[in-house]
């Protein structure tokens, strides 16, 4: 039988809980649950109990609880989930950034053969190691400023061979880093070159033969698609989305980045996340606000592209349940800062703190299907984070400058 350890931790100047929100809809400050002088009481890898630090510390003493006894201010924070990356991948496209900002838009630099296409060539030209490392070490990057769970998107192999050498790589990652990795197969990012036949055949051959090693092989349980006039249409993929849904598998979707059609997609087929969403009007967010399709606004993408944000107010204000995530990818988004892009995002779009922290914690986790993480609460992971400051508004005031002087993943202290 294994042991069982408790640990407590404790006096912390502000625990901000993100426990007991609405997943959809505008959030106030005033609905945070912030608890004063809080202690959290950690069973192995999940949280026993949250409360007054006097009122557990008997109870920790009971139970011989290791403790983490605290002498500054720090205010904790669930740990941070990013629910949408790419950040397996190798080579840089430092040369597509200094075209954007010469005035190549995106997307002629896709046609001209470079951008997604270039890294798909360096991403196949790396070996299976050199894509585990470079991924360990984004991730733990990602961990130490926070985010102790991470989305991470193949959809740089483009054939059957190469999309299984990024979920392997991912997987392998997975068990070298202390974040949890969430694998997501984007086989369907954009139809490869080097494929005989159209797109349709293309999305056949990968949902007839990919999609079976993704549940044998436990690679992945989700299935994303780039719908866009340089991708996939939603004639083309419909019957990709019927197929992986008649799986059990999730569908996410890259959708109205630069032109509307993929959210409408998204909502018909029931996917559990709608991205990117910069393009969207009046009808779409209508449409995503009247279904349980989180839409997750990529902030890192606008900046990276220097384009508008995703209308989160509109969103939050049609009712609609709003995620942020890096979308940390060499091309659109290289520079990987969640709270920051968070933050920054808030300036542009007057979100409020709780909206903010939200779309990064507890409505990412429910953009990942996860009900085990995304709060400070009893019965979810003790995955936590501890800034040095005694107000929680110090840290998107800071947009991003202020990072977590502890993090704690599963029960465990793994950075400070
Ligand atoms: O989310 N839009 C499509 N895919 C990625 C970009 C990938 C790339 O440029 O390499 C995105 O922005
Ligand atoms: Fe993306």
């Amino acid at each position: 039988m294994t042991k069982i350890k408790f640990t407590f931790i404790g006096p912390i100047r502000q625990a901000v809980t993100l426990a007991n929100l609405p997943l959809k809809g505008a959030l106030r400050d005033e609905q945070l649950q912030v608890i004063q002088g809080a202690g959290i009481l950690i069973k192995n890898q999940e949280i026993f109990k949250i409360g007054p630090y006097e009122d557990l510390y008997p109870e920790a003493l009971t139970v011989d609880a290791e403790m983490v006894y605290l002498t500054e201010d720090f205010v904790a924070l669930p740990g941070f989930v990013d629910c949408h990356t790419h950040l397996c991948f190798a080579g840089s496209r430092a040369n597509d950034f200094a075209m954007r900002n010469a005035g190549k838009s995106y997307l002629e630099i896709a046609k001209s053969g470079g951008g997604i296409w270039d890294t798909v060539t360096q991403t196949r030209n790396a070996s299976l190691e050199a894509l585990v490392e470079g991924t360990v070490k984004r991730a733990n990057r990602h961990l130490f400023e926070g985010v102790t769970t991470i989305e991470v998107k193949s959809g740089y192999g483009l054939s059957l061979s190469e999309e299984i050498k990024m979920l392997h790589a991912i997987k392998q990652a997975n068990s070298e880093t202390a974040a949890d990795l969430i694998p997501t197969c984007l086989a369907a990012h954009i139809c490869p070159k080097d494929f005989e036949g159209s797109a349709k055949e293309y999305l056949e051959t990968i949902s007839n033969e990919l999609f079976p090693i993704l549940k044998s092989e436990n690679l992945s349980n989700r299935i994303d698609a780039f719908i866009e006039d340089s991708a996939f249409s939603p004639d083309d993929i419909a019957d990709y989305f019927q197929k992986a849904k008649d799986l059990g598998l999730d569908i996410t979707v890259h959708a109205d980045q630069f032109h509307v059609g993929g959210s409408e997609v998204a909502v018909a087929f029931g996917a559990i996340s709608a991205d990117h969403l910069e393009a969207s009007t009046e009808r779409e967010i209508a449409l995503l606000a009247n279904s349980n399709t989180i839409a997750v606004a990529l902030p890192g993408a606008s900046m990276g592209l220097g384009v508008a944000f995703t209308p989160a107010r509109k969103l939050l204000d049609a009712g609609g349940a709003l995620a942020i995530a890096s979308d940390w990818n060499p091309g659109s988004a290289p520079m990987g800062d969640l709270l920051m892009q968070a933050a920054v995002l808030g300036t542009y779009e007057k979100l409020s703190n709780a909206e903010l922290l939200a779309g990064i914690t507890c409505r990412a986790a429910a953009a990942l299907g996860l009900s085990d993480r995304g709060s400070i609460a009893v019965g979810k992971l003790a995955d936590i984070i501890f800034f040095l400051t005694s107000d929680y508004k110090d840290i998107t005031y800071h947009q991003g400058k202020l990072k977590p002087e502890m993090v704690w993943k599963k029960g465990s202290c793994v950075w400070k």
